[in-house]
């Protein structure tokens, strides 16, 4: 094994953005759409794998619908999450905040039906696998007629201790955030830890709104807050955290081949950042992937570290699990880099 992919994936970690959907791969979505007789916009394995060259954002979002339309029975769920926890484990990813596309499965289920689905993935998961993982359903922003009934699956499943809070993803422009500063408001009074994907492909005004109209506690990608000085500055003295995906940004045309990800002008303009894989599956990467990628560019070993401690100091842990973490964290380093 290559020594710097070997220290990365070993390096104990710790990820706050990604999607158990896009963490599935195109040919257990085909299996999936044949168990469950359901017609794809392809007529082979090959040609469904050929869809996954995302093109561009609108592309993925096209395709992550498609894949998301074989899940129809609740059990699928188990599978995605099971073998989920797999792959995290498998990572040394030791916890995860993980997005599950709420806005299909109000469409298809019971809140009963999904809820226990859920559960039992994560019961499941987590007596395999030995990693922590906690759930933030989103609500698809294209899909704006399921705010009410996201929101009422997400605090039923907080109140029984399967979700910690609610996200936003999907298409984001042409539906900002401003159409869901109601629904956001109710979760934070019901308690529910707030996030949003913002500055992906839209502009500054979108994290601006997500921030000041959603309250969100972190921006997801958040790349696009470089065209406002004002905004970084804003990021900056408040310390909101940022979870970057660089892999996710490269494979959707956000940012191009040649130019080194702008996680380095984020980071030195004193942003809180984090690295996390987005959808690691559609876009073939890994975590580990992700931080050779940043290494490949640049960064120190110490950057990297850091970057992997905010991850921890930013999640929604309770600040005992947030030490035991970093006591393991800061035990692997002291035993093998020290
Ligand atoms: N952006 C928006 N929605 C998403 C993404 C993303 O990167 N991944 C999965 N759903
Ligand atoms: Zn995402």
């Amino acid at each position: 094994m290559n020594k710097l992919y070997s220290i990365f994936k070993n390096m104990p970690k710790c990820e706050l953005h990604v999607h158990i959907e896009g963490a599935t791969d195109a040919e257990t979505f085909y299996k999936l759409a044949e168990k469950n007789n359901v017609t794809l916009p392809v007529n082979s394995l090959q040609e469904w794998k050929d869809f996954f060259d995302f093109s561009n954002f609108d592309h993925f979002i096209e395709v992550y619908i498609a894949a998301a339309s074989t899940l129809l029975k609740p059990e699928d769920y188990t599978y995605l999450i099971e073998a989920f926890y797999k792959h995290q484990a498998n990572e040394n990813i030791l916890y995860t905040e993980a997005f599950l596309s709420a806005s299909f499965m109000v469409e298809r289920f019971s809140n009963d039906e999904i809820l226990n689905a859920i559960k039992k993935g994560m019961e499941i998961g987590e007596k395999k696998y030995q990693v922590e993982v906690q759930f933030i359903p989103d609500i698809a922003r294209n899909f704006p007629e399921t705010k009410g009934r996201v929101l009422n699956l997400v605090i039923e499943g907080f109140k029984k201790d399967i979700f910690i809070g609610l996200g936003l993803g999907g298409l984001e422009n042409g539906f900002p955030p401003e159409l869901f500063t109601e629904t956001y408001k109710k979760a934070k009074k019901e308690g529910l830890r707030i996030v949003a994907h913002a500055g992906e492909t839209d502009g500054a005004k979108s994290i601006w709104g997500a921030l000041l109209k959603l309250n969100t506690e972190r921006i997801g990608h958040g790349i696009r807050c470089l065209d406002d000085e004002k905004l970084v500055k804003y990021l900056a003295d408040k310390q909101i955290p940022i979870e970057v995906s660089p892999g996710s940004n490269y494979c959707l045309s956000l940012v191009e081949p040649e130019e080194n990800h702008p996680i380095r002008q984020m980071v030195d303009s004193g942003l809180l950042c984090t690295v996390n894989s987005d959808d690691p599956a559609m876009f073939s990467t890994s975590l580990t992937n992700e931080y050779l990628r940043l290494a490949s560019q640049g960064f120190s070993f110490e950057e990297l570290w850091q970057l992997n401690i905010n991850a921890i100091k930013t999640s929604f842990l309770s600040p005992e699990a947030k030490h035991k973490y970093l006591k393991i964290f800061e035990e692997f380093k002291a035993n093998n880099f020290e």
